[in-house]
C-alpha cells in the first residue's frame, strides 16, 4: 500500500517526460521513497522507474533511451506496506502491458482483489495494492469502449481511498483519472492540461485549475477535459484562478524550503491578516458564510482537532478563545478523536485546523463530527482542498505553498487565523473583554513588523546551534501559551535534525521529567510577558531550578525583561505583546535554530526522513 503521494498526467505539445519530471520534483516534498515515469509514443508504452529520490529516476533516465512523447504520468512515493524498491515504485503496468496507473491512496480490498486475479492466473510484479488497479484496468478496457468507461468500473470495485491516474497505449492522446478521498487537481492549459496532487505540479505551465469533487473521474485530452461522476453522469466542477506564481515554488537563493518559508513569515502572516478588519476595527470574516451569526452565538462547547503543528495552533487558540469568549474549548489530536466516542451535538462548534487540508485524520474527526450534527470551520492554506470543501466555513490562511515538511510559516498564519476566529466569536457574542480586544487587534497589525525583528537575529540563532550541534538532548519548557511553542520548537528538532527533544508545561517538570536533566542539557525556556507576573514568576523558578540541576539555559524573554539575566546562559530577546500573542514571535528563533542544527548536523531539511508532507491516511 502506498499513501500521500505525488502524482501528474500530462497531455499536450511538449515533451510528456520534461513536463512530468519537473512536476515531479515540485511534488517530491509529499514522497521521496521512489519515483517513476510512464508515457505513451506511437502506441508504445515506455516505463522508468527507481527507488529513492527522483534524482535516482533522472540518473536512470539519463542512461537509457526514453522516447520523446505527447501523453504520460509520473508519480513520487511515499512507502508504507510494500518497502521503497524499484518493482514497488510507480507506475504500475498491466500484465498485457497496456496501461500503466499511479496512485495515491489505499485500495483496502486489495488483498481480495489481489487472490481473484492471481486466481485467474495474473502475475503480480510488486508487493502493493496499486498493482490490481492496473490489472482491473487491462480486464475492463477488454469490454469497455473507452479507458474513462473502464477506470468507471474499476473505481467500482474499490474500497479505500484513491486517486488514480492511467495512459493506455490505444488512447488517443488523453489521461485518464479518479478521485475518491484523496486530492486531485486539473491544469487548464493552452493546447495542453494536466491533472495532479496539487497545483505546484504545474503552476509553471498555468495557473487556471480545475478542482474535482468527490467521487469523480476526468479524462484530459490537449484540447478538452471531461469530467464525470462515479454514476456516470456529467459533473459540476469549481475553476479557479491560483494568485501565487512559480516564485512561490522556488527556493529564491536560500538554500531549503524551510529556510525561505521561514522568513516569508512577516507577509504570510500580513497577507492572513489582511482585509480583515473594516474601518471600525470591526472583524469582516467573509468565509464564515456558511455559518451565521445566530449558529455562532447558539454553541455551548468548541472542540479544535488537528494534527502536529497544526494541533499545537489549536492548542494556543483554546487559550485565546476561552479567554476571549468565555466560552469552553476543547483541543485534541484528530487521530484520537472520533474512536472515544466525544460528545458532539448541534450546539457544538468544531474548528479543524489543517495547512494542506488533505489530513486523513482531521478530515475523518469533521465527518464524524458532522454526522452529530455540529458545524463545522476549517482553518486551512490550501484553496479548494478537501478539508475546507467538507466545512460549513473557511478561514484560509494566506501563506502561499509550503513545501518543506516542517510547518513554519503554516504555523505562524494558523496562528493569525485562530486569533481571528477568536476575536470574531467574542464579536458575535459580545465582547466580555473589550478594551483588551482592541489592544490586540492593534498588536496584530505590529506583528509582521515583530516577527521580522525576529529573523533580523537569525545569525545569532544559527551561531546557537552551531555551538549546540554535539548536545544530543533538548528540553522546551513554557507555561499557558508558552507550552505549545515548547512542544513545537521541540516538534521542530525531532522532525528536521532528529535530536532528541521534548517540550514541556513548565510546571509539570518536577513531576517526574526533571529527572532527566544533565549537566550542560540545552533547556530552552518560554518566559511570559511582564504583567502576567503570576505566571511569569512561576517560569523564572523553573528556570532555576533546572539551572540548580545544571542545564544549559537558552531563556526567550522580552527586550524589557530585567529580571532574568542571572538565570540564563543565553537570552533570546522578543518584542512585547500580550501574552496570548506571544507565540507569534517566541517560535520564530526555535525555527531558525532547528533548520540551522538540521543542516549543520547535515540533513536534508525540506525532505526528512520517513516524513511526507501531508498524511493523507489515518
Ligand atoms: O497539513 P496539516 O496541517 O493538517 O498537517 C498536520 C501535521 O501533519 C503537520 O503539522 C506536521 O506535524 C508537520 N510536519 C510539522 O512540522
Amino acid at each position: 500500500m502506498l499513501f500521500m503521494c505525488g502524482i501528474i498526467g500530462y497531455v499536450g505539445p511538449r515533451d510528456a517526460r520534461e513536463v512530468i519530471i519537473a512536476g515531479l520534483r515540485r511534488l517530491e516534498y509529499r514522497g521521496y521513497d521512489s519515483a517513476g515515469i510512464a508515457v505513451v509514443a506511437d502506441g508504445r508504452l515506455s516505463v522508468a522507474k527507481k527507488a529513492g529520490k527522483l534524482a535516482n529516476l533522472e540518473a536512470e533516465l539519463a542512461t537509457i533511451d526514453f522516447p520523446v512523447a505527447h501523453q504520460g504520468i509520473g508519480h513520487t512515493r511515499w512507502a508504507t506496506h510494500g518497502g521503497p524498491t524499484d518493482e514497488n515504485a510507480h507506475p504500475h503496468v498491466s500484465a498485457d502491458g497496456r496501461v500503466a496507473v499511479v496512485h495515491n491512496g489505499i485500495i483496502e480490498n486489495f488483498s481480495d482483489l489481489r487472490a481473484e486475479l492471481s486466481n485467474a492466473g495474473v502475475e503480480f510484479k510488486s508487493e502493493t495494492d496499486t498493482e490490481v488497479a492496473a490489472h482491473l484496468l487491462a480486464a475492463e478496457l477488454l469490454g469497455a469502449d473507452t479507458l474513462m468507461d473502464a477506470m468507471r468500473a474499476v473505481v467500482k470495485r474499490l474500497d479505500g481511498a484513491f486517486t488514480l491516474v492511467a495512459v493506455d497505449i490505444a488512447g488517443s492522446g488523453e489521461v485518464v483519472a479518479a478521485r475518491r478521498n484523496s486530492p486531485l487537481v486539473v491544469g487548464v492549459g493552452e493546447g495542453e492540461n494536466f491533472v495532479a496532487s496539487d497545483v505546484l505540479a504545474f503552476i509553471e505551465h498555468t495557473r487556471d485549475v480545475v478542482e474535482l469533487g468527490q467521487d469523480q473521474i476526468v479524462r484530459i485530452t490537449a484540447d478538452e477535459i471531461e469530467v464525470i461522476g462515479f454514476d456516470g453522469q456529467p459533473a459540476e466542477t469549481t475553476r479557479y484562478h491560483v494568485d501565487w506564481d512559480t516564485s512561490a515554488a522556488e527556493k529564491s537563493g536560500f538554500d531549503w524550503f524551510m529556510r525561505k518559508e521561514i522568513f516569508e513569515q512577516p507577509r504570510a502572516v500580513a497577507d492572513t491578516l489582511l482585509g480583515r478588519f473594516n474601518t471600525k476595527g470591526e472583524l469582516v470574516l467573509d468565509e464564515m458564510r456558511g455559518i451565521s451569526p445566530e449558529d455562532l452565538r447558539r454553541i455551548n462547547k468548541i472542540v479544535i482537532v488537528a494534527c502536529g503543528t497544526a494541533y499545537y495552533a489549536g492548542m494556543v487558540a483554546k487559550y485565546a478563545i476561552e479567554h476571549w469568549t468565555r466560552v469552553a474549548c476543547e483541543v485534541e489530536v484528530a487521530s484520537e478523536f472520533r474512536y472515544r466516542d466525544p460528545i458532539i451535538d448541534p450546539q457544538t462548534l468544531v474548528v479543524t485546523i489543517s495547512q494542506s487540508g488533505e489530513t486523513a485524520d482531521t478530515l475523518m474527526a469533521i465527518r464524524h463530527a458532522r454526522v452529530q450534527g455540529a458545524k463545522v470551520i476549517a482553518i486551512c492554506n490550501t484553496n479548494g482542498a478537501t478539508i475546507p470543501r467538507e466545512s460549513d466555513a473557511v478561514i484560509y490562511t494566506h501563506a502561499g505553498p509550503e513545501i518543506g515538511v516542517a510547518s513554519t510559516k503554516g504555523f505562524l498564519t494558523q496562528l493569525v487565523a485562530c486569533y481571528l476566529l477568536g476575536l470574531y466569536l467574542a464579536q458575535v457574542r459580545g465582547m466580555k473583554y473589550a478594551d483588551e480586544i482592541r489592544i490586540i487587534t492593534d498588536e496584530l497589525e505590529r506583528t509582521p513588523a515583530m516577527v521580522q525583528q525576529m529573523l533580523d537575529g537569525a545569525e545569532r540563532i544559527y551561531a546557537l546551534a552551531h555551538s549546540l550541534a554535539e548536545a544530543g538532548d533538548f528540553i522546551f519548557l513554557g507555561r499557558h501559551v508558552g507550552y505549545p511553542v515548547a512542544l513545537e520548537g521541540a516538534l521542530k528538532l525531532k522532525e528536521i535534525a532528529y535530536q532528541h527533544a521534548e517540550g514541556f508545561a513548565a510546571g509539570e517538570l518536577k513531576h517526574g521529567a526533571i529527572a532527566i536533566i544533565e549537566p550542560d542539557m540545552p533547556v530552552f525556556v518560554v518566559v511570559p510577558p511582564e504583567g502576567r507576573d503570576q505566571l511569569r514568576d512561576k517560569v523564572l523558578s523553573n528556570i532555576k531550578e533546572v539551572k540548580a540541576r545544571g542545564a544549559y539555559t537558552i531563556v526567550l524573554a522580552e527586550e524589557r525583561d530585567k529580571q532574568i539575566s542571572e538565570d540564563a546562559d543565553v537570552i533570546i530577546r522578543l518584542p512585547h505583546l500580550s501574552t496570548l500573542l506571544q507565540p507569534l514571535v517566541a517560535t520564530v528563533p526555535l525555527q531558525l535554530f532547528a533548520c540551522e542544527l538540521a543542516t549543520v548536523l547535515g540533513h536534508d531539511v525540506d525532505q526528512p526522513r520517513n516524513l511526507a508532507k501531508s498524511v493523507t491516511v489515518e
